[in-house]
């Protein structure tokens, strides 16, 4: 999701990625590639949990309580408080509806066990991403000790129980949540959009990787210092395919695929 406000990177970006990315699959020869189409990008099959998880979106957007937020921005320095009602942090601020769904459709899909979000604002994404895997584990980590609570509740709300929330900054929590992971099937990147932060995190990711992995950056067109570290990643020895979505790029590890690629898709 974008935030408040569209700079010119962003424009120009979305006007480059309408022109060049690939629709419906459409010229995708790779067969992981082309399933991952079929089966997470454009799969139009609604699974029954949709409407229930957007249900409970759907009162995020009616709620008029406000919260007093620590606003971390980027670069994870605590920057002010701030009092937002929760229907303004649904509108503005979350991964939209299509987002999640496509993130619920890939864990589905790939079967994660384990996943770790970081950022969890009010934790409507996390709940889809505890859903689309029963038999998963999902750690998410927020730094906003109003967020976290909110998060929390919800989810406690909702009887979920395959979710551990963590209030924390990230650069102290991530590295503790991977030391107890033995490998890391998902991880969903998505605050303190730096350059320096999100390869960090990525390099910290990097070490529980394994063959069937997906790790996901958001917001990888927010600021020409977001892109510099998609690029970067993407170059990395490992990854062998990256996916470019405009919204969010997701990088895979698979060994079967010999020669890396990187597409771009309009979705
Ligand atoms: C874009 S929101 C997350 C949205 C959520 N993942 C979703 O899909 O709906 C980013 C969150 O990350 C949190 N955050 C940003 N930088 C952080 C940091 N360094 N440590 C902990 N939390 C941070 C913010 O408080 C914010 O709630």
């Amino acid at each position: 999701m974008f935030a408040l406000k569209i700079n010119r990177h962003q424009i120009v970006s979305y006007i480059k990625h309408f022109f060049i990315a690939k629709r419906k699959g459409h010229g995708v020869h790779s067969p992981f590639a082309y399933q991952l189409c079929e089966e997470v990008f454009y799969n139009n099959n609604v699974f029954y949990e949709f409407e229930y998880l957007n249900n409970i979106r759907n009162t995020l957007f009616k709620n008029h309580k406000k919260l007093v937020i620590e606003d971390f921005g980027a670069g994870s320095k605590l920057l002010k408080k701030s009092s937002r009602k929760i229907k303004s942090i649904a509108t503005i601020g979350i991964s939209s509806k299509h987002q999640s769904e496509i993130l619920y459709r890939l864990v589905n899909f790939l079967n994660c066990s384990n996943a770790v979000e970081l950022g969890t604002s009010l934790g409507i994404n996390t709940l889809y991403l505890a859903k689309a895997n029963s038999k998963s584990s999902i750690i998410t980590i927020e730094g906003s000790l109003a967020l976290f609570e909110f998060a929390r509740q919800l989810s406690e709300n909702y009887k979920f129980k395959n979710i551990q929330f963590i209030h924390d900054n990230f650069d102290s929590a991530l590295p503790k949540v991977l030391n107890v992971l033995n490998k890391l099937d998902f991880i969903y990147i998505d605050g303190n959009h730096t350059y320096e932060a999100t390869i960090k995190y990525f390099n910290l990711a990097l070490t529980k990787k394994h063959n069937n992995s997906v790790f996901i950056f958001d917001d990888i067109y927010w600021s020409k210092e977001m892109t510099k570290a998609w690029n970067k990643i993407i170059q990395n020895d490992s990854v062998t395919l990256s996916i470019d979505t405009f919204y969010f790029g997701m990088v895979f590890f698979k060994n079967e695929i010999k020669e890396k690629f990187h597409l771009k898709l309009y979705i």
